[in-house]
């Protein structure tokens, strides 16, 4: 009942996909993958007038779930595309924390290990006063941090590492994502050179850019394999308390 949570230095900076891959590739090595997500803003409707999360339907299936079980894998779904705080005030939905860590637990307790994505940025709020951080140190999970080597990110990765630890959280490191090997230049490695001399903690991969066909077909296996090759999955397991190869 191991579980890893994954914030970023802002949302949009690909949480889902690195949390996507990070559960595809610990599947792979045959390990029973939960994934968990406390609450999905931007939902759309289906036919039936359902909210459903693009977030948690990509989550599960890299975790090898079944479409049914999307509400195991998400607790609140919203449909305006605010911070849960406030899609849930103009919905009407009175989101409970207990609620978020219960739903959480019993995904932990049921998988080995699970991969528990954020809301937007570290200190996003889920109520107006229970933030992500809060989330993520009720559930006592250490957490990565999704970066981009673009301008001003190193600010972001120091802000949200000195925060998180600030507030009890144990960070495991970076992954950089939509990490580009042949457009590699002095921003790209001064970044990756600054994330960790500022804040002393590893980069633990640089995620590159997946094809639209790979991510619509949520080819899993191949996903995993992406993963394997570009992430170090054994220091992550490691750092989590899991067993490696
Ligand atoms: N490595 C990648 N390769 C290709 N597309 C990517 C990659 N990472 C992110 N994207 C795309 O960028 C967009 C944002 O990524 P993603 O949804 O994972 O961000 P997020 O941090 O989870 O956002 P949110 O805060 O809304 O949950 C998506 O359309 C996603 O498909
Ligand atoms: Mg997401």
């Amino acid at each position: 009942m191991l579980g890893i949570g994954i914030t970023a230095t802002d949302t949009e900076m690909g949480k889902t996909i690195v949390s996507g891959a990070l559960a595809a590739a610990i599947r792979q090595r045959g390990y029973q993958t939960g994934v968990y997500k406390p609450a999905a803003s931007g939902c759309v409707r289906n036919s039936e007038g359902r909210l459903l999360s693009t977030d948690a339907e990509f989550l599960l299936r890299c975790a090898g779930m079944e479409p049914s079980e999307h509400d195991q894998v998400v607790r609140y779904v919203l449909e305006a595309a605010l911070a849960p705080a406030e899609a849930s005030r103009l919905a009407g939905v009175d989101i409970k924390p207990r609620q978020m860590v219960a739903g959480a637990e019993k995904m932990l307790h049921s998988h080995q290990l699970s991969i528990v994505e954020g809301v937007g940025g570290i200190s996003a709020p889920l109520t107006e006063d229970y933030l992500v951080k809060d989330f993520f140190k009720d559930l006592q999970l250490p957490v990565i941090i999704v970066v981009k080597a673009v301008l001003g990110n190193v600010n972001h990765a120091l802000l949200t590492a000195t925060y998180a630890q600030m507030h009890g959280l144990k960070v495991l490191g970076f992954i950089v994502n939509s990490w580009d090997e042949q457009a590699v230049g002095v921003l790209e490695e001064s970044n990756l050179y600054y994330y960790e001399k500022l804040t002393g903690l590893p980069i633990l991969g640089k995620l590159p850019v997946l094809s639209p066909k790979l991510l619509d077909g949520f080819d899993s296996r191949t996903i995993a394999e992406i993963a394997e090759a570009h992430i170090d999955i054994d220091k992550i397991l490691k750092l989590a308390g899991g067993n490696t190869k």
